[in-house]
């Protein structure tokens, strides 16, 4: 098959490395040709970078090279049509349209979505001003949500009075975001878990449970990034919790997308709180999750390239893809300054000696790969047990440095009791 994979870093190179592994044991195990857009010189070594502006040339491109198969990696494209446009001229993607996709882009989208479907999440009100918000948020703790776009810097969890008013200094005073409406919502607790589905129309598969590490330093302390790591397994919670959320969280959330016709073919990933009373859904993303995917798919044994090829068809063939036993753990290496900014053209050295690594912010040069991003890399490594992967994924980062490094030395330790 030809698969063009749509996104540029570390979860897309694990996307297309997960891709071009086939080792089902049903299936003629012809190597797949695969391509990447925007794709990045590090993935470039697997999937060639097609010659596209923007979303409409590369699904031109798609139609024009005989693409078999689109699997979205970024949510960005899917916004922009992606799926849709695919659709329109009959290339067959994996991923949602646009229309689905403000399950992510919209936070009141996404929490109107899981009242009428009796999805378990914090209770809320959207509001329109200060003032109104200001009515809203008397009880503290409280989580304020911009409703659209906003840098990363959209979720305030106010602990304090303080927090609330800079909140609104920088929504309603300053208005850094636009206009748009907020999300009052009630703070929850407990440990969270990302839980990533295949859907296909109403059909789902959850893969291996998964938790990211999203706060800068050990112990969760320090400013907010977009994943310092993550820890992957089917044991990371009991049967009786998992199969807990499929019931309480995941069936309805496939039945609401059937029952809304939201025709939904792609990953969604289920941001989790596993509270006193309950799992809770703190958000939808409509994608694998990054880092999770560089710690999960290397999990999946069999045929992912026909699972997804039948699966954005509608079929889920479960018997195309197997989950290994044992855990595994992405440990992500950052570059100086992150997350507040980001370093480029520092030299990274010892990559040779890595087995299984990701690329999420590189870039080729003369002397080697360099940074070119904020997350830099992700080191991966399997362990029959918690222990072992967590020793096996740092004996692995160890073997990298660069100027200005930065790394969490409690992946897949912390947050388990
Ligand atoms: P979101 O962008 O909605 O995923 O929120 C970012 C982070 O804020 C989440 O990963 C949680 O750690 C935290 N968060 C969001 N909503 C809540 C909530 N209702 N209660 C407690 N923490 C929350
Ligand atoms: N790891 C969280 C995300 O992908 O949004």
């Amino acid at each position: 098959m030809k698969i063009l994979v749509a996104g540029q870093g570390g979860r897309e190179h694990a996307l297309l490395t997960a891709l071009g592994a086939d080792s089902s044991s049903n299936t003629p195990s012809t190597p797949h040709t695969l391509y990447c857009w925007p794709g990045s010189d590090a993935i470039a070594e697997l999937a060639a970078r097609p010659d596209a502006s923007d979303v409409p040339t590369l699904v031109a491109w798609a139609v024009s090279e005989g693409i078999d198969l689109v699997v979205a990696g970024q949510e960005k494209y899917l916004a922009e049509g992606l799926a849709d446009q695919c659709k329109a001229v009959g290339v067959r993607c994996f991923g949602p349209s646009q229309h689905a996709t403000q399950l992510e882009s919209s936070k009141a989208f996404a929490k109107d979505f899981m009242a009428r479907h009796h999805v378990p999440t914090a209770d809320y009100t959207v509001v329109n001003n200060e003032a109104e918000l200001r009515a809203a948020a008397t009880t503290l703790p409280v989580v304020l949500k911009y409703n659209g776009l906003a840098a990363g810097k959209g979720v305030s969890v106010c602990h304090e009075p303080a927090q609330v008013d800079e909140f609104c200094e920088r929504v309603y005073q300053q208005e850094l975001y636009g206009k748009d409406t907020v999300v009052v919502e009630q703070c929850m607790f407990g440990p969270e878990l990302s839980v990533i589905c295949a859907i296909a129309g109403d059909e789902y598969r959850m893969f291996p449970h998964a938790r990211d590490y999203k706060p800068l330093l050990d112990g969760d302390a320090g400013p907010n990034t977009g994943g310092m790591g993550a820890v992957a397994s089917k044991d990371i919670i009991d049967a009786e919790l998992s199969t807990r959320i499929e019931a309480d969280v995941i069936r309805p959330t496939v039945a609401g997308l059937v029952a809304d016709e939201l025709d939904y073919h792609g990953f969604l990933y289920f941001g989790l709180m596993l509270t006193d009373t309950g799992p809770r859904m703190i958000e939808f993303n409509c994608r694998f999750g990054d880092p999770e995917a560089q710690a999960v798919l290397p999990l999946l044994e069999g045929s992912f390239a026909q699972y997804l090829y039948k699966a954005a068809a509608g079929e889920l063939d479960n018997s195309l893809l197997q989950v290994k036993d044992g855990w595994s753990v992405g440990v992500i290496l950052a570059s100086a300054g992150y997350p507040a900014s980001s370093s480029k053209g520092d030299l990274l050295s010892g990559l040779d000696a890595v087995t299984h690594l990701f690329h999420s912010g590189t870039r080729k040069t003369e002397a080697g790969y360099v940074t070119n991003g904020g997350r830099v890399l992700c080191c991966v490594a399997h362990g029959n047990t918690r222990a072992e992967a967590v020793a096996a994924a740092y004996a692995e980062a160890d073997k990298v440095s660069f100027d200005g490094m930065q790394r969490r030395n409690d992946i897949g330790t912390a947050n388990f009791d």
